[in-house]
């Protein structure tokens, strides 16, 4: 899978992108990513990026021209399934989304910043909108490492153990059970016995009911799905 991030701050997503389990599959070449600076293809001396709104207002709005050269040069040397533009209007972003864009070869997510980025663009080359949340970032970096992450540990290997992935939170419109480890008696406090009895089918029977108890309690919106 190949996932291009087009950003004016590239510099956000690259310190996620050396630390994070992300780099890791990027070691196994799970995965390759690139960061693309639109300063690159800013226009004249100063490499501009961004001008004032037509009709006024506050705030300086990313221009076509340098976008759509960086967009049509990456297009010129791959494919792209889906043209990502990350903004607060847009679908909000769901474990279902995560695991559709898995499954995908190719995408390409764009970063707004300031205003955003010009209508044009959105309507000439962007194919799927992504929120990560009623909230705004000053831009969206923060969000395409959000999403970045939550597509590359669905890719298959790189989570160590390969069933990991499917038993987070979410998946199912579930949330994940309580989980213990090491001492069976921490201060007073013990883990519940049948986590300790073997018994393979009582637990998954009981992580089911608690997966199922606190959905009910924290997200009952899920169970309705
Ligand atoms: N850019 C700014 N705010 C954002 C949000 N909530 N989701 C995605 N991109 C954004």
């Amino acid at each position: 899978m190949r996932i291009d991030i087009v950003s004016c701050q590239p510099g956000l997503v690259e310190g996620f992108l050396s630390q994070s389990i992300v780099k890791n599959a990027m070691e196994a070449g799970k995965v390759t990513i690139e960061m693309h600076d639109i300063r690159t293809y800013g226009i004249g001396n100063y490499r501009q990026i961004d001008d004032y709104q037509y009709g006024g207002g506050a705030g300086m709005v990313l221009m076509a021209e340098p976008l759509a050269k960086l967009i049509r040069d990456l297009q010129a040397r791959h494919t792209y399934d889906e043209i990502i533009y990350m903004t607060p209007d847009g679908e909000t972003f769901q474990q279902k989304i995560a695991n559709r864009l898995s499954l995908k070869n190719g995408i390409m997510i764009i970063c707004g910043h300031y205003k955003g980025i010009d209508q044009r663009i959105r309507d000439m080359f962007v194919t799927m909108e992504i929120s990560i949340g009623d909230y705004v970032l000053s831009g969206g970096e923060i969000a395409a490492a959000v999403v970045t992450d939550a597509i590359v540990r669905l890719i298959p290997g790189v989570i160590n153990d390969e069933t990991s992935a499917l038993t987070d939170s979410f998946q199912d419109n579930l949330l994940a059970p309580p989980v213990y480890t090491r001492p069976a008696d921490f201060e007073g406090h013990k883990v519940p016995e049948i986590l300790l009895s073997g018994n393979d089918k009582l637990i998954q029977e009981w992580r089911l009911e608690k997966s199922i108890e606190r959905t009910q309690e924290r997200r009952p919106d899920l169970l309705d799905k």
